[in-house]
């Protein structure tokens, strides 16, 4: 039996693959996923080897990562309840999509991961694994009858096989960062009447540790895509690294939830995602003067599906894809440049232009001398009141 497992290098996955590999009785080949995360991938590459694995892949997928999940999801301003900008769902099934063809190429019998039970995480692995190659058989490690249930038997197992523990007291909350976002999540937070600790932040400080500074900046968008920071034209990974630079030294895009898992339960996280928020207050802005009103109402909607199917793990659902052609068709206008001012936590929109501007001053202004009549009001208004006039009438006792 041959088993691809996305591999991360922590204790974990390392645990999974001595198990994977004396449980199934199997070659492990370990696939690592570089999706911006700061790793020494030479070190990661070399403890797979030596935890047991017969090949080692380190795949470089910040480019896919920002082209195919993270820019499709600023078009749709793609936020889950309200706040989430969505970073480790979009991340899932660009990881799960480039191990599905590592585990194709090499011929493998099955896919594992190192996702819980009580998490997303596995249902957007799985999901996708799924979509892409219905055949392969799935391992959950943390889901199967003879994996360890508590933490200390994890550790014999891993002392036992070599697998180093880290020594240094771990981080009293687990991490997930990548090039969009770092989330944090249980430990210490899973008490949600207390703040989360602001030292812990890595992409920004928190805002309210900042001096006063006042910072202006630039994006502009080509088709609902962010191509220039401050006119500069820049490369997709390259710009999203430069705007979280740029929006983290201002402590941008924190946020601090209680969120619905789609496994049942309630759970708190905090997240970092500066440049992501940076971006999508620019482009609203941008959607604001470009798109016609019902297009950009009909599109508010699609996007709390949308965003809701990338939570959920729906990545390659035709649904999904579907809505994405809605977007993208909406994005065409989506093109023009906006101004912000970032302080202190907050990036506050001061100005916007584009060629595709339908904001008209000689249509909204109160100034005399427009080319609107205010007379074609009158027949508008009685026609567009016309049904609750007429219900009014027959039901006399309405008056809410
Ligand atoms: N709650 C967030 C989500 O569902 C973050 C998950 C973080 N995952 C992790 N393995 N630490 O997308
Ligand atoms: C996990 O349970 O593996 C991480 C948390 C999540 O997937 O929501």
């Amino acid at each position: 039996m041959k088993i691809v497992l996305a591999y991360s290098g922590g204790l974990d996955t390392s645990v999974i693959l001595a198990w994977l590999k004396e449980q199934y009785n199997a070659e492990i080949i370990a696939y690592v996923a570089d999706v911006g995360q700061q790793e020494d991938w030479a070190v990661i590459k070399e403890k797979a080897l030596r935890t047991g694995a017969s090949k080692v892949y380190v795949e470089d997928l910040k480019r896919e990562f920002v082209e195919e999940a993270v820019f499709p999801a600023i078009k749709a301003n793609a936020t889950y309840e309200y706040k989430y900008l969505l970073g480790t769902s979009l991340a899932r099934p660009i990881i799960a999509k480039k191990q599905v063809e590592i585990a194709l190429k090499e011929g493998a019998d099955a896919v594992a991961h190192g996702a819980t039970g009580k998490g997303n995480d596995q249902v957007r692995f799985e999901l996708t694994y799924r979509a892409l190659a219905p055949h392969l058989k799935i391992i959950a490690p943390w889901k199967e009858d003879n994996f360890f249930t508590s933490r200390s038997d994890l550790i014999d197992f891993a002392e036992k096989h070599g697998i180093p523990v880290p020594v240094t007291k771990s981080k009293p909350y687990s991490m997930d960062p990548n090039l969009y976002h770092i989330s944090y999540e249980g430990g210490v937070l899973e008490d949600i009447t207390r703040s989360y600790d602001s030292s812990m932040f890595l992409m920004g400080k928190d805002p309210f540790e900042l001096d006063d500074q006042v910072e202006m900046v630039s994006v502009s968008f080509e088709k609902g895509i962010p191509v220039a920071l401050n006119g500069k034209r820049m490369d997709p990974v390259k710009l999203l690294q430069e705007a979280n630079t740029i929006a983290g030294r201002h402590g941008i895009g924190i946020v601090d939830i209680v969120e619905n898992r789609l496994v049942g339960m309630k759970s708190r996280g905090v997240y970092e995602t500066p440049g992501g928020t940076l971006l999508i207050e620019a482009h609203k802005a941008l959607e604001s003067i470009t798109l016609e009103r019902d297009t950009m109402h009909y599109k508010q909607m699609v996007e709390i599906k949308f965003a809701e199917m990338i939570y959920y793990g729906q990545w390659f659902h035709p649904l999904r894809v579907a809505l994405q052609s809605f977007i993208d068709s909406t994005q065409e206008v989506v093109s023009g440049t906006v101004e912000l001012k970032l302080y202190r936590g907050n990036c506050v929109v001061v100005g916007r232009a584009s060629e595709q501007s339908l904001y008209d001053t000689n249509l909204s202004t109160f100034e005399a001398g427009s080319n609107y009549d205010q007379k074609d009001a009158k027949g508008f208004i009685k026609l567009f009141g016309l049904p609750m006039e007429v219900f009014a009438r027959k039901n006399p006792w309405f008056k809410k």
